[in-house]
């Protein structure tokens, strides 16, 4: 199931801010017809649910990233509470296996809304010498590409991954599979500690459904003009 609200923007903005107050200031200067917006760890210690109600009331998508990798139990009652707080995707790590995401999907279905349910598959900062350290085998892609059919298995609605696995994904878990690509960089941005970075056209043609972008909106002098541009070269 991909949900969409009218209009449906592709760009999640990273709030990735140390201050809540910096959030809030740079939301202000956004609309939520141009983009969603992602809550991830540090924003939502600092700032919480009222954060996110707060930018949920100003009209926002909310992105809630807190990667949940727990016993099912634990990952479905922090999913369904996440869900009650309005948020419009929520993500698990697909690593915590298929009893944990059948829980978190059942627990999402519960709620009284229901947030697109998505895997995290292997951190991209891991290589395949960082995987055989823990036990897995294989290239990352080889397990992300397993892990994102475990994920479809088990009742979720997509994953994260990097736009250069997009196009393999698209191709073997169909259309209705919801992909969202961090890793973004406009063509004359600064790569800043991305590895393996893609434009938003050519993610978009790979197959992704929702391009994360930080800092080159967030530290932009002018976030409003390179979101827009994204936008055109996506035709938004
Ligand atoms: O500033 P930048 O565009 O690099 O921000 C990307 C965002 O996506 C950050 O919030 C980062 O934590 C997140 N992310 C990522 N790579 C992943 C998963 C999440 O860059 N594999």
């Amino acid at each position: 199931m991909i949900q969409s609200s009218q209009p449906d923007p592709k760009v999640v903005i990273a709030l990735d801010f140390p201050k809540t107050q910096l959030a809030y200031d740079f939301a202000q200067r956004l609309d939520p017809k141009l983009c969603r917006l992602k809550v991830g760890k540090e924003l939502f210690a600092l700032g919480g649910p009222q954060l996110v109600e707060k930018l949920i009331a100003q009209g926002f998508d909310v992105f809630l990233d807190l990667k949940y990798h727990d016993i099912p139990n634990t990952v479905a009652m922090a999913c369904r509470a996440a869900a009650e707080m309005g948020v419009w995707m929520v993500n698990v790590h697909s690593l915590g296996g298929r009893k944990m995401m059948e829980a978190a999907k059942e627990a999402v279905l519960s709620a009284s809304h229901q947030p697109l349910l998505i895997g995290v598959t292997i951190l991209t900062s891991m290589e395949t010498e960082d995987l055989a350290e823990i036990g897995l085998k294989g290239t990352p892609k080889e397990n992300v590409l397993r892990l994102a059919k475990l994920a479809k298995s088990s009742g979720l609605d997509g994953v994260v991954c990097s736009a250069q696995e997009a196009s393999d994904l698209r191709h073997e878990l169909g259309q209705d599979f919801c992909l969202v690509t961090p890793g973004i960089r406009p063509a004359n941005a600064d790569v800043n500690d991305q590895k393996r970075i893609m434009t938003p056209a050519d993610a978009i043609s790979a197959g992704s459904s929702y391009l994360v972008v930080g800092r080159p909106i967030t530290q932009a002098q002018d976030p409003l003009a390179i979101l827009n541009a994204i936008n055109a070269s996506i035709g938004i």
